[in-house]
């Protein structure tokens, strides 16, 4: 299967589906932590939690540079911020999402720096990070190899990425099952909570499109990760994905 990137339907171009889904996450922000933790029945936070167990042996080190991309509403961040102890970056191009990260931060008293760009063309030195996070973001790309390339340039050697995304969950009776609620149940209520159907429409079908685990690890190892390897979560709703930049 040969797939460049997100696809949202009707767009023609990369520049088409980056801008729609932008402008999607820009029509759902004020609602999306609230649909998350309903349609995930809370599961989103353990996920989160075992992507920041993960990579402690890059985040605990005082002086490692992390970037949580596709921040959103900065769940992720703030577990890595509380666990690390100390401020961290995080990024999106959504704006309404950043404001949403922001007021998170404050009310949390934490204090990591937020940045508006796009995950394809980070404004970031080569080599700077030792440690990118990007959890349910990296299947909106519109270029899943850019975005690869991209994220191996920022880092530095002996750094590593973790990409938490859905995926196809390896059991064929059960991703059938899955996949009859996230394309029947999940739009309603998804749709009823955000008020932007549309969105809970292009979920699953995202997934759908998305290259399964295996193919995934292959691209990462395709743009220079070493020693890349993954796990299912949650019967492989979910797949963590974790890649190193060699020494
Ligand atoms: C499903 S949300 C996930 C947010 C957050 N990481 C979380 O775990 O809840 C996906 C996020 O990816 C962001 N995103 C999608 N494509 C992006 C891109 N090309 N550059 C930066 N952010 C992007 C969206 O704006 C949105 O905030």
């Amino acid at each position: 299967m040969t797939v460049t990137g997100s696809t949202p339907e009707g767009a023609q171009s990369e520049q088409e589906a980056s801008r729609w889904v932008r402008a999607m996450f820009g029509r759902v922000a004020h609602r999306y932590d609230l649909a998350n933790h309903l349609l995930s029945a809370n599961i989103d936070r353990t996920w989160r939690s075992h992507t920041v167990r993960r990579v402690e042996d890059i985040l605990m080190r005082p002086d490692a540079r992390v970037l949580d991309l596709a921040c959103g509403t900065g769940d992720l961040l703030m577990a890595l911020e509380r666990a690390a102890k100390r401020p961290l970056l995080g990024s999106d191009f959504c704006h309404p999402m950043l404001t949403g990260a922001s007021s998170k931060l404050s009310r949390a008293a934490l204090r990591s720096r937020l940045f508006e760009s796009d995950a394809l063309a980070l404004p970031l030195e080569d080599a700077g990070l030792d440690l990118i996070t990007i959890a349910f973001g990296f299947r909106n790309l519109a270029n899943y190899r850019a975005g690869l390339s991209e994220m191996r340039r920022v880092l530095r050697p002996g750094g590593a990425l973790a990409i938490l995304e859905f995926t196809t969950p390896p059991n064929r009776a059960f991703a059938a099952l899955y996949n009859w609620y996230s394309r029947r149940v999940l739009p309603v209520i998804g749709g009823a909570i955000s008020g932007a159907p549309e969105a809970y429409k292009y979920l699953p079908e995202s997934v759908r499109k998305f290259p399964e685990a295996p193919n995934l690890a292959e691209m990462m190892r395709h743009a220079g990760f070493d020693s890349v390897d993954w796990e299912y979560l949650t019967m492989g709703i979910v797949a963590l994905h974790l890649g190193r930049v060699g020494d």
